[in-house]
């Protein structure tokens, strides 16, 4: 049977996972900026996988566009896997709602924890406690992989914590667009132009002397500011003194691919 997953990326987390259950099921890969671009035609009972950052205790923007832009009529089995910074669970409300509208209610979703990137709030976890997320993430991704292959039906929901913040995801994610309108850019900029190769969104325009150009449609994934070579991208400043975090494994060339751009 056929094997897609489609995902969504700031910092590779989500990439990661996607790949490491990707090569456990042989399946494509598909990145959902490119995917909402582009007619997407899922075969006859299809196994589709979607892994995406959760964003408020829920749904990125553009994982939703997508959900409203495909058909998953003809798949046989859909499941969601979030990754998030912290404990909350898996929006499992918004997932089933989403897919069935969209031609198929979700069969299975997981979340798995993985290094925070959400560092206007806090700073990302020291390299010692990312590596044993990673090691925590990938013995997850092995359970997630068996129970697709099985077809089970398993629906992980939101902790109680997540519950209580679920009032806070509608508010939130209608800002993201506008909300790169608080980057800053400092005098480090080399004008190298990784901010605008790495935005999903394809949200910059690059200027001279750092004089970016912000177009307001952004997904706020922060991968600009966490790619920047030189660290000059900040939201106002809180992020100043914060390192930058990406996953190890996931490259420049990488976060153009999910936008169906190559090097
Ligand atoms: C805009 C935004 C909102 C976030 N909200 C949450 C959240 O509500 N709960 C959580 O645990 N992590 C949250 N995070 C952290 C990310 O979900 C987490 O670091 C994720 O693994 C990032 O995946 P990526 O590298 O694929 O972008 C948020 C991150 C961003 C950028």
């Amino acid at each position: 049977m056929n094997t897609v997953i489609y995902y969504f990326t700031g910092t590779g987390n989500s990439l990661a996972v996607a790949r490491d259950i990707a090569s456990r099921l042989d399946a494509e890969l598909i990145g959902i900026p490119a995917a909402v671009k582009a007619p997407q035609e899922i075969q006859k009972d299809a196994c589709v996988g979607i892994v995406y950052p959760l964003y408020a205790g829920g749904l990125p923007n553009v994982v939703v566009r997508f959900l409203k832009t495909v058909s998953l009529r003809n798949a046989g089995y859909v499941f969601f896997v979030a990754t998030e910074g912290g404990k909350m669970g898996a929006p499992a409300s918004q997932i089933s709602r989403l897919s069935a509208a969209a031609g198929h209610t979700a069969d299975a979703c997981w979340w798995i924890q993985m290094p925070d990137n959400y560092i206007p709030l806090s700073a990302p976890p020291e390299t010692a406690e990312q590596k044993n997320m990673y090691d925590a993430a990938r013995r997850k991704v092995a359970v997630i992989a068996e129970s697709v292959k099985n077809r089970e039906h398993h629906l992980e929901s939101m902790s109680f914590a997540g519950k209580l913040f679920g009032f806070a995801y509608g508010p939130f994610i209608k800002t993201l667009p506008a909300s790169d309108r608080k980057f800053t850019i400092s005098a480090n900029c080399s004008e190298c132009g990784v901010c605008a190769e790495v935005c999903p969104a394809d949200n910059i325009r690059i200027g001279e002397h750092g004089n970016n150009v912000w177009l307001h449609q952004c997904e706020g994934c922060l991968a600009c500011l966490h790619f920047c070579p030189e660290e000059a991208i900040n939201i106002g400043k809180k992020t100043e003194l914060r390192a930058r975090y990406r996953h190890p494994s996931v490259s420049i060339a990488d976060m153009k691919k999910q936008k169906g751009k190559s090097l």
